[in-house]
């Protein structure tokens, strides 16, 4: 903020008081005149969206901060304008569930916390939340730094991490610690035994007991670990990988396999009272779990990505169809029509992207074998584009539902609002400025991600930030990422989960 503004802000008042009612009108002409000079920047006529609903107006903001909110609001010679008229303004998207430069599948994954975050600003993501998962022999804490590092100097935007709980035994005594740092989300894998990260129920019992106690939360991975390996192992001969190929990676998870351990989770997240988040929900049968759950008071919440969606296991049939091997699996059309009216009635809280970018090349180690796919996709650039156009445009959800998905609940349940998520006086000034029908070809020769394929090469999407607000720096215009790289705060947290 330029100083003269701030030192016109600081100016003191005369120590002689003016009687009361003459004192009330000197302030009000000096809030007016405060108004008019404060203003580094006004967001003009836009559409202004909000989950309660959309109304065209001016955003004030000083500092990094949304300052006003109103029709007509001037600024001084000083003050930058940004013309929004004709587009939608939306609360910058929080994903909540990235994985940036993860080693994973016996390689790392493509996007790092530079493409990563480049990538998200270009589609309107101003918060991201990776997960700190503890290298071999590592404390949470270590888990935790070892990511501030991969983030700092490289991070567009801001960040913060779920902290991954691997080793019960350890880590248990481990968790106060990383509250009072900040950290309010844990994370437990019920499967990747492999990895080195798989949880047992006695450790998600005891961290949902623990959850209760602090007011935080819990993400889980929810597969059957135990069914999930006799299927691969059954399915693992050289004469059904020489028939089935890649389409042995659908084959080998059927629905049960998240759903089974959905229904456990709950059971341990009903019978501790912790708050639980179920992450990248994909089948139509957890959504019916979910539903049940929280009709009986259960404090669970789930999240489902944008690839179950929008995409169906049908893409295995593609010679390339490997590439679109992830964990969970995409899933059956009727999977994919049940999240979307889970998003309606309110069981599905969050989209993320589960975002794990591997390239052609990295796909390419399977060798004809699918256990050795790395399992991942690209996701960040195309949250919003998709939601938009195959939400919003398509009719599915409205575009309020759309903020409330991308935006104010990941931000509430988080405990991130109202900072993030948020349009309102107070709030970072994180801001998506989106044209409602004007649409970019998804091409991967010119897209942040470092990704050298997309799920949706060729596919037409409106919902591409026109302009991106990262606390009141444009860091994209005109399309175009213009922010500094090592810009992105780590953001604290105090508490998560709906009821916090
Ligand atoms: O395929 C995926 N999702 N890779 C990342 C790891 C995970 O389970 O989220
Ligand atoms: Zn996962
Ligand atoms: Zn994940």
């Amino acid at each position: 903020m330029p100083s003269k503004k701030r030192a016109a802000r600081r100016s003191p008042s005369s120590s002689k008081k003016p009687p009361a009612r003459k004192r009330a009108t000197a302030s009000r002409k000096a809030s007016a005149s405060r108004n008019a000079l404060t203003f580094d920047q006004i967001i003009k006529g836009g559409n202004i969206v909000t989950p309660a609903g959309t109304f065209v107006g001016d955003i004030g903001i000083t500092g990094e901060k949304i300052s006003a909110l109103g029709k007509n609001l001037e600024g001084d010679e000083s003050t930058k304008v940004i013309d929004a008229k004709g587009h939608h303004v939306i609360p910058g998207v929080l994903d909540v569930h990235v994985h940036l430069e993860l080693p994973f599948c016996g390689t790392v994954s493509a996007d790092d916390y530079r493409t990563g975050t480049r990538a998200g600003a270009r589609g309107g993501v101003t918060t991201l939340i990776d997960f700190a998962i503890p290298y071999a022999g590592e404390s949470l804490a270590q888990a935790a730094d070892n990511w501030m590092r991969k983030a700092k100097g490289k991070s567009l935007i801001d960040y913060t991490f779920h902290i991954c709980i691997t080793r019960w035994n350890e880590h248990k005594d481990q968790i106060k610690g990383m509250v009072d740092r900040g950290f309010t989300t844990f994370k437990e894998f019920m499967i990747y035994e492999s990895e080195g990260w798989q949880s047992d129920d006695r450790a998600m019992f005891g961290t949902l007991e623990k959850m209760k106690e602090y007011g935080t939360m819990l993400l889980v991975h929810a597969k059957s670990a135990r069914v999930l390996d006799e299927l691969i192992a059954r399915h693992h001969t050289p004469e059904l990988m020489k028939k089935y190929g890649a389409r042995l990676h659908p084959m080998t998870r059927p629905n049960f396999i998240e759903a089974e351990a959905i229904q456990r989770a709950v059971q341990w997240c009903e019978a501790t009272g912790g708050q639980l988040y179920i992450v990248h929900m994909s089948t139509g049968e957890g959504a019916d779990i979910i539903r049940a759950a929280q009709a009986r008071g259960v404090p669970v919440l789930a999240e489902t990505c944008v690839q179950y969606l929008v995409l169906d296991d049908s893409v295995f049939e593609r010679e390339d169809g490997h590439l679109f091997a992830c964990c969970p699996q995409l899933k059956k059309p009727k999977d994919v029509q049940r999240l979307w009216k889970g998003l309606k009635s309110g069981e599905v809280s969050v989209v993320s992207t589960d975002t794990c970018t591997f390239d052609r090349e990295q796909k390419a180690m399977w060798e004809g074998d699918w256990t050795k796919i790395p399992m991942g996709m690209p996701g960040l650039e195309t949250l919003m584009p998709l939601i938009y156009t195959h939400g919003v445009l398509a009719g599915k959800i409205t575009l309020e539902e759309m903020c409330t998905k991308l935006s104010t609940n990941p931000a509430k349940i988080m405990g991130l609002y109202p900072r993030k998520g948020a349009i309102q006086v107070g709030a970072d000034a994180d801001i998506a400025i989106i044209h409602p029908k004007k649409t970019h070809k998804v091409d991967p020769e010119s897209m942040e991600t470092n990704a050298d394929w997309s799920p949706y090469d060729g596919w037409d999407l409106a919902g591409f930030a026109r302009t991106t607000l990262s606390r009141g720096d444009v860091i994209v215009d005109d399309y175009q990422v213009v922010g500094k790289e090592g810009r992105g705060k780590w953001l604290p947290r105090k508490t998560a989960g709906l009821a916090s």
